[in-house]
């Protein structure tokens, strides 16, 4: 009988609150000088692990809540004895300045985060204000910070809490979603949704040269 993963969990509870163990990167990655991409909330993988083959001149480090997901990811990498790859398990809105230091990030994806419609429940979603500015420290000045959802309201309010930053540019119009991803893999969730014909609502950041975090 297979495992049942649940679907959402409170990143808001008690035993979320625990930072990543920042790992030794020497041992995880094979050329840890590569360029390091971070994908959060990246679930089973699946766009890190098309994307690490793709591009195996960078670095792609997932962070993930649920634990099953990270472990069924951590086999398939082994699987493909990817050396570019790894996934950590936890929540990035206690980890992220601790895990990575600053300026060190080429690129950030957030790939359909929860929804967690309720307006109870809407502090249970991922871009919050101070990880927008734990993420302007980390990304390199030219960084990339890519946004998807398929709900309209989530895509809008992750731009409205980037945009206000001061340390990011929107590489076009705010609200002009991009009719593709600027990556060569897609999610899970991403080919689900077009596969159903419903619109992904993308959307690209830059951090600029000069800014600095608030
Ligand atoms: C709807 S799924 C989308 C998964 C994948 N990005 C995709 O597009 O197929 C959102 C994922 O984000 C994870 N997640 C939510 N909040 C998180 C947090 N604070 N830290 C790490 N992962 C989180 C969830 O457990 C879930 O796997």
């Amino acid at each position: 009988m297979g495992v049942r993963v649940r679907q959402h969990v409170n990143p808001l509870s008690q035993k979320f609150q625990d930072a990543i163990a920042p790992p030794n990167w020497p041992e995880i990655f094979a050329q840890p000088e590569q360029p390091l991409y971070l994908d959060i909330g990246c679930a089973r993988g699946q766009f890190l692990l098309d994307m690490a083959q793709l591009r195996p001149h960078h670095n792609f480090l997932g962070v993930e809540i649920r634990r099953l997901m990270v472990q069924s990811a951590l086999q398939q990498r082994d699987e493909l004895q990817l050396s570019n790859l790894h996934f950590l398990f936890g929540n990035i809105n206690t980890s992220l300045d601790s895990l990575v230091g600053a300026q060190s990030i080429t690129g950030v994806t957030i790939q359909f985060p929860d929804p967690w419609f309720k307006r109870r429940h809407q502090k249970r979603r991922v871009v919050q204000p101070a990880l927008v500015n734990e993420l302007a420290t980390c990304l390199k000045p030219e960084g990339l910070l890519l946004i998807q959802s398929d709900v309209l309201e989530v895509a809008i309010e992750m731009c409205d809490r980037i945009a206000e930053h001061p340390a990011f540019t929107g590489t076009t119009p705010l609200y002009s979603w991009l009719p593709e991803s600027p990556f060569p893999a897609a999610t899970e969730r991403e080919k689900l949704t077009l596969s159903e014909g419903l619109p992904v609502y993308r959307y690209l950041f830059q951090k600029g040269v000069e800014a600095e975090s608030k």
